[in-house]
């Protein structure tokens, strides 16, 4: 199959360029725009230096390599920011990638796979989240999403364009073939941060608001490995394409951790004491987000392999020691 990956130079996006090429039956197209992903991170396809902004280098695409399928991960996805900047969300993340949708339609490209989040949820009403727990976004992040989702339930109506949208929960880790792992510039998620500190190149982690109604007064997240989220990138694709019906997934391991329990993780693995310190909430955090992954494990046959957290954490620990500032270290 053609396939075309948007962002497929960022972090989700390099592991599931990886899991693609693995399989060997698919000609992989990736475009990006190269402000936040890495072309160091890219283990081969075609790759196209680029913007969804730009539609005729969209229509290029779709006629020149006969793209018959999309894996969508182009995005900002910063809560924080997205407050801070509506407009970049919604420009980036909705009318941007409703240029995409309208080349797929133009070219007749069939399907999409779209990575979702989490944050369509908002504050949870129910724990764990099932795919039909009322979706009502606190930050224009999740909203934007959800907005895309909906836009796509559309398309689909009118244009027959299948679709599998991809709740991803925590993602984390680094690929287990060592080559590929994390690196936002600037970080702010809590594994890379903490082995910062490992590192010596932070010197503590700030703990983000210890009076949250949990156990340990930490907010509670479902890290999920970024390889076992490719994987199901790779699943929804080829259950597209053998007629599926469009859907959404979650996609979690179905266990929470606290803040402290992952630092504690960390110091572990490491085997060294990570200095951390408390601080304030970090506005737009719910409490706790831990998936129901019930459906895609039902009905397309997830099985994540590296779903413990010492797992998930000594890979983004191999990663990081080999490429301690990134990549081009
Ligand atoms: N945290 C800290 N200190 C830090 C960084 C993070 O305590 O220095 C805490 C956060 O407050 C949060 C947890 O660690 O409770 C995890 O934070 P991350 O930034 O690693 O991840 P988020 O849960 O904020 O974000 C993830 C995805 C987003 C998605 C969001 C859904 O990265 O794309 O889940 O809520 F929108």
């Amino acid at each position: 199959m053609n396939i075309l990956v948007t962002g497929g130079a960022g972090y989700v996006g390099s592991h599931v360029v990886e899991e693609l090429l693995k399989t060997g039956d698919h000609r992989v197209v990736i475009l990006d725009n190269l402000q936040k992903g890495h072309r160091e991170s890219l283990l081969g396809g075609e790759f196209i230096e680029g913007d969804l902004a730009d539609t005729s280098l969209l229509y290029r695409i779709f006629a020149q390599h006969d793209i018959e399928a999309v894996v969508h991960m182009a995005a900002d996805s910063l809560v924080g920011e997205s407050v801070q900047h509506p407009d970049k969300y919604f420009h980036n993340n909705v009318t941007n990638g409703l240029n995409l949708l309208n080349a797929m339609v133009r070219h007749s490209a069939r399907y999409i796979v779209f990575s979702s989040t989490a944050a369509v949820y908002g504050e949870p009403i129910a724990t764990p989240i099932t795919e039909e727990h009322p979706q009502a976004p606190t930050n224009p992040y999740g909203e934007s999403k959800l907005f895309f989702e909906r836009i796509m339930a559309r398309y689909d109506h009118a244009y027959g364009l299948r679709h599998i949208s991809l709740r991803y929960f925590n993602a984390a880790g680094a690929s287990p073939s060592g080559k590929i792992g994390e690196d936002h510039r600037p970080e702010t998620h809590l594994i890379p941060i903490i082995l910062e500190v490992a590192l010596g190149q932070r010197e503590h982690v700030t703990i983000c608001g210890t009076d949250y109604d949990t156990p340990d007064g930490t907010c509670v997240r479902d890290y999920i490995h970024v390889a076992d989220l490719a994987a199901a990138h790779l699943l929804a694709l080829e259950a597209l394409a053998e007629g599926a019906a469009s859907s959404v997934y979650n996609l979690g391991n179905g266990e929470g951790f606290s803040v402290r329990e992952v630092i504690d993780m960390v110091e572990k693995v490491v085997g060294k004491p990570i200095a951390r310190e408390e601080g304030e909430r970090r506005p737009g955090d719910p409490a706790v987000l831990v998936a129901s992954s019930q459906r895609i494990i039902q009905e397309l046959g997830w099985r994540p392999k590296y779903h413990d957290l010492e797992t998930i954490v000594e890979t983004a620990w191999f990663w990081h020691k080999e490429h301690p500032q990134g990549f081009g270290s």
